[in-house]
């Protein structure tokens, strides 16, 4: 069974209160996510592995430790994703970043594909799935089975909230990949939104109702 990793450094539990905040606005709820995604690329990233390279100091010539070839993609799904992407790559800059557009029908809760743009070497990296919100579990797992029709096969994903339905899911369908979250709430609503959550994500990062 996979793992959830729940990171609660402090910087990012002190941060995740402002976005829940519902009078937090557009401009601050943005720039919240995009700091908390930089501190999750950090625990995300905390087991890639290293070569060690020779490297001259002013003083002397030593070993040291560099982050190895292995290549990282970053999978955000749109449009909520997006607002992570940014975060993560001020870590990991030399990621690449694909895009799979998933809309949730706000009646039935299905996810509907619109959109799939993968670099072309997505199956030989390591990627990781992206969106603030894992709620049914329904979007990030079409998103998941998506990556893998195309060979991919090394994939993590990352939240901001998730309920545990969601985890429930995604692990029932993908049982090997492990989910790194901000936040395990309490459950979800009559609407499929998390409770307590943050609201509507994209809504509440693009400024839209
Ligand atoms: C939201 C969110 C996730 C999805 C989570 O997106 O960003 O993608 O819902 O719900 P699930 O786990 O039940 O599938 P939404 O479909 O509202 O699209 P948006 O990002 O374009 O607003
Ligand atoms: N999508 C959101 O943006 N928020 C939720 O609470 C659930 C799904």
């Amino acid at each position: 069974m996979s793992k959830v990793v729940i990171c609660d450094h402090p910087l990012i539990q002190h941060k995740l209160t402002f976005i829940r905040n519902k009078e937090t606005n557009t401009k601050d709820f943005r720039e919240l996510v995009d700091e908390v995604a930089t501190l999750m690329a950090y625990e995300i990233t905390r087991d890639v592995p290293l070569d060690t390279i020779t490297v001259e100091t002013p003083v002397a010539t030593t070993e040291s430790k560099v982050v190895s070839g292995r290549m990282l993609g970053l999978i955000p799904i749109l449009r909520a994703g997006l607002g992570m992407v940014e975060g993560m790559l001020k870590l990991i800059p030399a990621a690449k970043v694909g895009h799979i557009g998933l809309v949730r029908d706000h009646e039935t809760l299905q996810p509907t594909e619109y959109y799939i743009n993968l670099p072309t070497d997505a199956a030989n990296r390591q990627l990781i799935v992206i969106d603030p919100m894992l709620a049914t579990g329904g979007s990030a797992i079409a998103a998941i089975n998506s990556l893998k029709k195309r060979g991919c096969d090394q994939i993590r994903l990352m939240c901001l909230i998730a309920a545990p339905e969601g985890v429930k899911a995604v692990q029932d369908a993908h049982p090997e990949i492990d989910i790194y979250l901000a936040a395990l709430d309490d459950a979800l609503n009559e609407k499929g939104y998390i409770v307590p959550g943050l609201g509507d994500a994209g809504d509440r990062l693009f400024g839209t109702n």
